[in-house]
């Protein structure tokens, strides 16, 4: 065993216990009230969410609590509120009128702040200029923006009139913007002319172009100014935020809207080959949003936060936009990547805008530790009390290092299992009161009842892997896949019936702490973003060299998990190491950079089940070990497994 390995085994039996500094001023501050008001929570889950419930302001208050359903879940019933109206205007009555909401760094180092009378006028007046395009209720918007206050202004004013948002990363190409336009039905798209990205532009407008150009769904595009850079504006279709604004009201009233009207879509990678379109409520979402955020981040009213993620994905959703917003709390924000400039970038900006709390990956971790000491050591992190980590596991000593080098051991750290569908954390220490261990998301939230099992659903002892489920509702869960009542029941609840299944595999040790290993399904977790091999494949299949493709992924020390790509060629192409570098940039632009395969290796022949399936469990193996171990039985070339050993 190397040294590594030791070191990891030896953070297994760790526990480390919450500063008592930091217990003391805690919302929860013991273990025991903590499991207290868990078993509260779980004995009677209406009683307990409805309690919750009534820290939001609602237009209506609701008539029961939930429809007790697992699929098709209903929250709040009968209720109406606005996210945005939560968001903003409620904390304008009390003493956050001048409370700095959203603080912003440019890549560039341009800064802004918006106090929340600020950013509530912001919201109207771009709410006021989506109405005057013709936006109503239950209309789909596209964002498809840089990480700019611009973008949050933009979510909030689709949930002020009641329109349902569908922010694209910006990472994306043309081609996976269209096919998320297309599949939500949007006609109007927010973007800005571009978006800087380690001193570089990201032609945003160009690839809205570029989108719009293949289908005639798209009616207009609403363009703010970011990077100055020239692009092309059609008459009729295209037009400039700035401009637009110029004489709409400055106040917008809150659409009066059902608890279970949808608020965004956003699409997320799953076993298909296609991206599903996540659908979120407004009410349950909300509640649950906003109660995680104020009692996992224990939120205090001077607390500035740094949640990392960017708003194309869930956690830029939940933990950048509503659930903060939604506690009145100061919000940081920045639009660049942590190693431009230089690898200190967002020491500085902890030590500049002395935040508190920074929600961040165990990606970027591990790239903070790869780039080394040196970098924090001149950086003054004394104003940190909070760390947070999402998205991927994080190893023992990956998790060691951001306690010891970032925190300085004063700052507990959460680390919070989620996902797209679940809309807010299921599992994560309370800072407060959690012992933590490394490595481990350690206990439920309050309502959540999560379990690990076997194939038939009976519950597994300590220390036996097993598939993750959530046994009971949530309100903050997703309310299905846009237009596709079919794979919503098929992927979440056939496997196992009668729970919630999250296709994350997982073990509870003798404590109860749950250990998350990762996905047990075809879906690859590079740097904390879900890629679907099949989507993937379907990229390289679609260039005329390839015959059929592979994609499997290999832990990676930096991004968790890497893409390796084994494909056979079309008869009269030859491997070459030009046709992999073609091959790799075919896959960035039919999807994005983010899933440009690492390595792509060619056969003659691809392992396949009698039935035509593709064994990626059996690449899998190769990549790792170089040879194969698994049953082949079912395998109908078994020569395969011959030719396999000469790649
Ligand atoms: C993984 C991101 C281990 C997991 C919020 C899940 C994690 C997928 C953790 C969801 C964590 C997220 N520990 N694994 N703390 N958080 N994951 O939808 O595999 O982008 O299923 O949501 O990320 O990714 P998604």
């Amino acid at each position: 065993m190397g040294d590594q390995q030791c070191q990891e085994r030896s953070y297994l039996s760790l526990k480390i216990y919450p500063p008592h500094s930091f217990s003391q001023k805690a919302l929860i501050d013991t273990q025991q009230k903590y499991k207290a008001l868990y078993k509260e929570s779980i004995d009677n889950p209406e009683l307990f969410w409805g309690k919750v419930a009534q820290e939001i302001d609602w237009f209506k208050p609701w008539e029961k609590t939930s429809n007790g359903e697992l699929i098709h879940p209903q929250w709040f019933c009968g209720g109406s509120l606005n996210v945005s109206y939560n968001c903003l205007d409620r904390h304008l009555k009390g003493n956050r009128k001048s409370k700095r909401a959203l603080v912003w760094e440019g890549e560039n180092g341009e800064s802004l702040t918006y106090s929340y009378e600020e950013l509530t006028k912001e919201v109207c007046i771009t709410a006021n200029v989506l109405k005057k395009h013709g936006v109503g209720k239950s209309d789909t918007v596209v964002i498809y923006m840089p990480l700019i206050p611009q973008a949050i202004i933009t979510m909030l004013a689709c949930a002020r009139i009641g329109a349902i948002h569908n922010v694209v990363f910006a990472g994306f190409s043309s081609k996976s913007l269209l096919e998320r336009i297309l599949d939500s039905g949007a006609r109007l798209i927010v973007t800005a002319d571009g978006g800087f990205r380690r001193g570089k532009i990201i032609p945003l407008k160009t690839r809205v172009d570029e989108a719009a150009s293949l289908s005639n769904q798209i009616k207009k595009v609403l363009v703010f100014k970011r990077t100055g850079s020239a692009v092309q504006m059609i008459e009729g279709r295209d037009y400039w935020m700035e401009k637009e604004r110029a004489g709409v009201e400055e106040f917008c009233d809150p659409a009066v809207l059902d608890s279970e009207q949808p608020l965004f879509i956003l699409y997320t990678s799953g076993t298909t080959g296609k991206p599903k379109g996540i659908v979120h409520s407004s009410g349950g979402y909300l509640v649950q949003t906003a109660f995680s955020t104020k009692m996992i981040f224990d939120l205090k009213e001077e607390d500035l936060y740094w949640c990392t993620a960017d708003i194309g994905w869930i956690t830029g959703h939940s933990y950048v936009v509503y659930g903060p917003l939604a506690n009145g709390a100061s919000i940081f924000i920045y639009e660049g990547a942590p190693d431009f400039p230089s690898f200190d970038r967002f020491w500085q900006l902890i030590e500049k805008y002395k935040i508190t709390i920074f929600y961040t990956s165990p990606t970027a971790i591990r790239a903070f530790i790869k780039w080394g000491l040196q970098w924090i050591a001149n950086h003054d992190l004394s104003s940190l009390r909070l760390l947070g980590s999402v998205g991927e596991p994080i190893n023992p000593e990956v998790w060691m290092w951001f306690y010891r080098h970032v925190g300085k051991e004063k700052c507990p750290i959460v680390d919070t299992w989620w996902q797209t569908e679940t809309g807010s954390i299921l599992i994560s220490p309370l800072p407060g009161a959690t012992p933590m261990k490394p490595g481990s998301a350690t206990f439920p939230f309050f309502g959540i009842s999560p379990e690990v099992v076997d194939e038939q659903g009976n519950p597994l002892p300590p220390g036996r892997n097993g598939f993750l489920v959530i046994k009971g509702p949530w309100p903050s869960m997703f309310r299905g896949i846009y237009k596709d009542e079919n794979n919503y029941k098929k992927i979440y609840f056939s496997r196992i019936p009668g729970v919630y299944f999250t296709g994350d595999g997982a073990y509870k040790d003798e404590e109860g702490y749950f250990w998350i290993t990762g996905r047990i399904d075809d879906v690859i977790n590079v740097s904390g973003h879900r890629i679907g091999s099949a989507e993937v494949e379907n990229a390289l299949v679609s260039h005329p060299a390839v015959a059929e493709a592979a994609v499997v992924g290999i832990p990676d020390p930096y991004k968790g998990e890497a893409l390796i790509a084994f494909i056979t060629l079309k008869e009269g192409y030859l491997a070459s190491t030009e046709l992999v570098q073609v091959l790799k940039d075919h896959v960035v632009k039919e999807i994005g950079s983010l899933a440009r395969p690492q390595e792509i290796r060619f056969l003659d022949t691809l392992p396949k089940t009698r039935s035509g399936k593709i064994v990626r469990r059996l690449l899998k193996e190769v990549s790792l070990q170089g040879r194969i171990t698994g049953d082949t039985t079912t395998l109908e070339d078994s020569q395969f497994i011959d030719k396999i050993g000469k790649i």
